[in-house]
């Protein structure tokens, strides 16, 4: 019998996992709870479930930083989790299609590789893809023909901007803003406006309502402590305040979009003018931010379906349709 197929896209906050064998994507959030220094005690959604209320001898981290690997240990561990349960706990061997970041080194790109095969789940044939070319191919863009498509991901650590052209990336650029920036940003403007204090989740809460909300003029209401009482408050933030702090990231976004045009070979740029800009990522979907790519470039753009598993997409793609393996590889001086 054939070795099933796992497609992997690790994500710093959310890992997803496509599966041959059910045709399924499984989303799960990249954490892991620690007690004690060294018990496990809770993994991805559970994990995350606790973060920011957990007691002090239990640590919850997220082991990827920026996109690259941070925590190498714990990043093997939660893969073999993951990839376990799919299994229904029997791990049996496998080959595996994992994406990587562009914009990073050789050897960053291996600790991938590296990462799966040491992970424990009978890793047999483990060959990597460019991230960006699995989020053309999610998108439903036949990567292999169209010549100049410019793909803006943008996730929780970084953004990725890249030109693909005939199945190769041109141009690519990781920047250091997404969806915690943004949540970062909506924290600091609460804390200055009205001396509260409220957690991560809560931030991110208003950075996916607020939107709703700014048509009726009402606020997003949520629940801090006040840094002059000490006491717990709840308090309506404006959608403009929320509107104003994400400014100076979405116009990081855009600039960067800008200067990966004004380097785009002239021969691509046509077709990139004629297809408009594709936007995906989940931290894509926050109001306004396709709006401002628009206006700030003069180019249309084009929301995914499924910001969050677009590159998971892509690698279901790639496993299932022979016409697209030959965009995976394995990288110099790994084993067949
Ligand atoms: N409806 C929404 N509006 C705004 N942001 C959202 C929405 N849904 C999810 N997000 C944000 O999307 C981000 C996660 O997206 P995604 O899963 O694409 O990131 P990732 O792949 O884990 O990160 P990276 O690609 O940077 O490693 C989070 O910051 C989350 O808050
Ligand atoms: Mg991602």
């Amino acid at each position: 019998m054939q070795n099933n197929v796992f497609g992997i896209d690790l994500g710093t906050n959310n890992i997803k996992i496509y599966n041959r064998a059910t045709d399924d994507i499984m989303v799960q959030k990249n954490m892991i709870a620690i007690e004690n220094k060294n018990q496990l005690f809770a993994y991805g959604d559970s994990a995350y479930e606790m973060y920011e209320k957990a007691p002090s001898n239990i640590h919850i981290s997220y082991p990827l930083s920026n996109g690259v690997i941070a925590d190498i240990k714990n990043m093997e561990m939660l893969i073999h989790f993951f990839v376990s349960d799919l299994q229904n706990g029997n791990v049996k061997p496998a080959d595996f299609v994992v994406a990587v970041p562009t914009d990073v080194t050789e050897v960053e790109k291996r600790a991938f590789y590296d990462l799966v095969k040491e992970s424990g789940v009978k890793g047999k044939r483990i060959m990597v893809v460019e991230k960006a070319i699995a989020d053309g191919l999610g998108l439903g863009i036949d990567v292999k023909n169209a010549q100049g498509v410019l793909l803006v991901d943008v996730g929780y650590d970084t953004t990725e901007v890249s030109i693909l052209s005939l199945g190769g990336i041109v141009l690519s650029r990781l920047i250091k803003v997404g969806g915690f920036r943004f949540d970062e940003a909506i924290k600091n403007a609460v804390r200055k406006e009205f001396n509260l204090i409220i957690g991560g989740k809560t931030a991110e809460l208003v950075k996916m309502s607020f939107g709703e909300l700014e048509e009726g003029q009402k606020g997003v209401v949520v629940y801090g402590r006040d840094i002059v009482t000490g006491l717990p408050v709840e308090r309506e933030i404006p959608s403009k305040l929320v509107q104003d702090c994400l400014k100076e990231h979405f116009a990081s976004i855009t600039d960067n979009v800008k200067m990966i045009l004004e380097r785009t070979p002239p021969e691509l740029a046509a077709d990139i003018y004629r297809h408009g800009i594709y936007l995906t990522g989940g931290a894509s979907q926050v109001t306004n931010l396709a709006e401002h790519i628009h206006q700030g470039t003069g180019l249309k753009v084009n929301v995914a379906q499924s910001p969050i598993t677009t590159v998971a997409e892509g690698l279901a793609r790639i496993i299932k349709d022979d016409n697209y393996k030959s965009v995976a590889y394995t990288i110099e001086g790994m084993s067949k």
